[in-house]
């Protein structure tokens, strides 16, 4: 294999199947507009372990934000609907809630946004207030979903910027985020995701907007606060050398299906599909010590608009047989943990 670098599970890692805290099953999220259906979300499978990080790759376009708004029910409707599938959350001592049977503006699902998932964005204006000093905006999200006094909510604040690192967080407070840098707010959104303890934090693209110093920073703060509020996350990234230092397992996206599916250093050492293989193969990748030549994978995704007979990696790959035009491969484990969709593995 071309990648040669330090994954952070190793080969054996626990198998977590019988107890994912979230499980997306057949999951399907489409756009009707006027010129056609984008099947954005075609049918995903996927499952993060408690306590564990999910990578999720794949080209811009694959389906990986519509895929992970929808488990916040973020997605804009019309023109967006959750269509098929369910979206299971397994709270530790409680019963199991499909996301995708809950109403839209009711008490459940805004009790599960922000105090039991939260999401953080590229962007980090996306979730803060350019309006409102940091430290009130974090106050009220904590004030939303927990019992506290508005004095209690203002420490909170306090003590989350100076969990995320930020020097002088009193002062912080009541600084407003233009006054901060793109790495400081940044950790402001982290802080403001984490202050009602989620136990899933999902971040896209929470890095590409910084320089690599910053991003290693982030990152490393992230695994900090993993390990200090036991949550579990799922981290969508285009940057495989970030993927291979956070991941415990990697889910790989094309055109708005899940194609494989195992633990990072089986997607590194050992990938099956030839869409994996590609992307391995296209990329840099931080960290890797040989100068190998970047070889792009040829062709376009299609257009999620498309009808397409057989497998949607098809027309790109460089193993097609004759049943891949013919029939949609069927994504089910081929080795204990790993899985993938693909006429190859059969
Ligand atoms: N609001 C929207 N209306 C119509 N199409 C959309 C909308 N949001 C996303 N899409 C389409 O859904 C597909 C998946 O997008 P996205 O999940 O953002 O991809 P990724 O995050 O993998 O880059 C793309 O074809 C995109 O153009
Ligand atoms: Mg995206």
């Amino acid at each position: 294999m071309a990648v040669n670098q330090q994954t952070s599970a190793s080969a054996e890692a626990e198998p977590y199947a019988d107890d994912p805290i979230l499980e997306l099953r057949d999951l399907k999220t489409y756009f009707f507009l006027e010129r056609g259906v984008v099947k954005a979300v075609d049918g995903v499978n996927v499952a993060l372990g408690r306590k564990k990080t999910l990578g999720v790759v794949g080209e811009s376009g694959c389906g990986k934000s519509v895929t992970f708004r929808s488990v916040m029910r973020l997605v804009q409707s019309p023109p967006g609907k959750i269509v098929a599938g369910e979206i299971l959350l397994n709270r530790k001592n409680d019963a199991t809630v499909d996301i995708v049977k809950l109403d839209p503006r009711g008490r459940q699902l805004r009790d599960i946004r922000g105090a039991e998932i939260a999401m953080i964005f590229q962007e980090p204006m996306t979730s803060l207030n350019p309006l409102h000093p940091v430290g009130r905006q974090i106050s009220e999200s904590v004030l939303l979903h927990q019992n506290l006094s508005r004095r209690a909510a203002l420490e909170r604040a306090e003590e989350m910027l100076h969990k995320v690192h930020i020097a002088d967080p009193n002062r912080r407070l009541n600084e407003y985020p233009h006054q901060l840098s793109g790495g400081m707010r940044q950790r402001v959104m982290i802080a403001l995701a984490l202050s009602c303890n989620p136990s899933i934090l999902i971040a896209d693209e929470p890095t590409t907007a910084l320089d690599v110093t910053v991003q290693a920073q982030i990152l490393d703060l992230m695994r900090e606060l993993q390990d200090d509020f036991d949550s579990s996350i799922v981290l969508i990234t285009h940057n495989l050398g970030v993927v291979s230092q956070m991941a415990d397992h990697v889910a790989v996206m094309y055109l708005g299906r899940v194609v494989e599916y195992a633990p990072v250093y089986d997607i590194f050492h050992n990938p099956k599909h030839p869409y994996t293989v590609g992307l391995l193969n296209s990329v840099p990748v931080l960290g890797r010590k040989d100068d190998k030549m970047l070889v792009p994978i040829k062709g376009m995704v299609p257009s999620p608009m498309e009808e397409i007979r057989g497998c949607a990696f098809a027309d790109r790959c460089p193993q097609t047989m004759e049943i891949c035009r013919e029939q949609t491969p069927i994504f089910k484990e081929s080795e204990s943990g790993h899985a993938v969709a693909c006429w190859l593995h059969e």
